[in-house]
């Protein structure tokens, strides 16, 4: 298994760390080719740029990309081009990894951890499928500059072209097949003309599909009816700036962003793996952050990219095993429970595999 290990900034390379940990002792040291390479802040202190050339081509020729966290506050100042953050965003790009799986479960553990009553989440597990190479994100023209009058104007450009959507939304419906078959497709078609394009593009395309359940969502009412029942919903998909908003919303259903993987594939099955979560500039470097939701990241790489769904699902096992025995970093403590650092959640994960 050729992967490269892009750990990046701010609490990245300790959590990182602790999913190279489980994978060396999931799948055995011979079986792994891990090339380390930096980026975001990191690359810019090796090579002046975040987004290496050596670590583009690092990432090009693996079979999948562990990747940490990239950005640091202050980032915004500098052009978009060479801020450490759009390193992430450039990879997506190049690699073309339009395709982003986050899957939101609840481990029955942390269920005193979520924002909501234990009977609404309880069992919960939805899967939000993030367009991710699209949309305002890349959108041209964009940019701040002085209008006419003088004035200062921001602009960017929410942007879908058909293609784009149909590949995603078949995405969603084959996704749900293998799941309990129901796809809701979120969208804004009620004021966004990129969003009627993709309104229209979901519903022919499901027509494909009547083997499973259909069903649109306005972004503001979706957030709302997830806040109020989100175990009616199975695969959630949606463009690439209301995904970021609906999983970072998601994430507090389960009790701690700290827990969430995910996956984002390319056309040609390319895979780059990371938390959902960001730097977190304020813990990083104390050795306190959650390393779950990179060593679950991992997981679902044995899973997509190397058809490993045994081995994965021993990850997984183990994780829970973990949290059953009562380990838990800040993030997810509870009182009575045991307080762990990232490297001794890492080192638990490892114990677990070999029960
Ligand atoms: C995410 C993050 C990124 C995004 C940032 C770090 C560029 O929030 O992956 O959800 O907005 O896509
Ligand atoms: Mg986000």
């Amino acid at each position: 298994m050729k992967i490269a290990v892009l750990a990046g900034d701010g609490v990245g390379p300790e959590v990182t760390a602790q999913a190279v940990k489980v994978l060396r002792a999931t799948v055995g040291d011979a079986n792994l080719q891990l090339t380390e390479a930096p980026v975001g802040g990191a690359g810019v202190a090796a090579a002046g740029d975040p987004l290496p050339v050596a670590t583009m081509a690092i990432a090009k020729a693996a079979d999948a990309i562990l990747f940490g966290s990239a950005g640091m506050p202050g980032d915004e100042a500098l052009p978009y081009a060479q801020r450490p953050g759009a390193s992430l965003l450039r990879l997506r790009k190049e690699l073309d990894l339009f395709a982003n799986y986050r899957p939101v479960f609840m481990f029955p553990e942390l269920i005193g951890a979520s924002s909501l009553k234990p009977h609404l989440v309880e069992g919960l597990d939805l899967l939000i499928l993030r367009e991710l190479s699209s949309d305002i994100y890349f959108g041209e023209p964009r940019g701040v500059s002085t209008n006419a009058q003088g004035i200062r104007v921001g602009i960017n450009t929410m942007y879908y072209t058909e293609p784009e959507i149909e590949r995603i939304i078949h995405v969603a419906f084959k996704t749900a097949r293998q799941r309990r078959g129901k796809v809701c497709s979120v969208d804004k078609a009620n004021v966004l003309d990129t969003m009627q394009l993709w309104r229209e593009v979901a519903e022919r395309v499901s027509k494909q599909y009547p083997d499973v359940e259909y069903s649109n969502a306005l972004v503001d009412a979706f957030v709302m009816t997830m806040m109020r029942q989100p175990k009616q919903f199975d695969v959630v998909v949606t463009g690439n700036m209301f995904g970021d908003i609906v999983s970072d919303a998601a994430a507090m259903l389960t009790g701690s962003i700290g827990m969430l993987p995910s996956a984002s594939l390319s056309p040609d099955g390319r895979g780059l793996y990371e938390p959902v979560h960001g730097t977190a500039p304020d813990i990083a470097g104390k050795n306190i952050a959650n390393p779950l939701a990179s060593i679950l990241s991992a997981a679902m790489m044995l899973d997509y990219s190397f058809k490993q769904p045994e081995q994965s699902a021993r990850i997984k096992r183990a994780v829970a095993t973990v949290l059953a025995d009562g380990y838990r970093t800040a993030d997810i403590f509870e009182p009575g429970s045991r307080q762990v650092g990232t490297a001794e959640m890492g080192d638990a994960v490892v114990a677990a595999l070999k029960v």
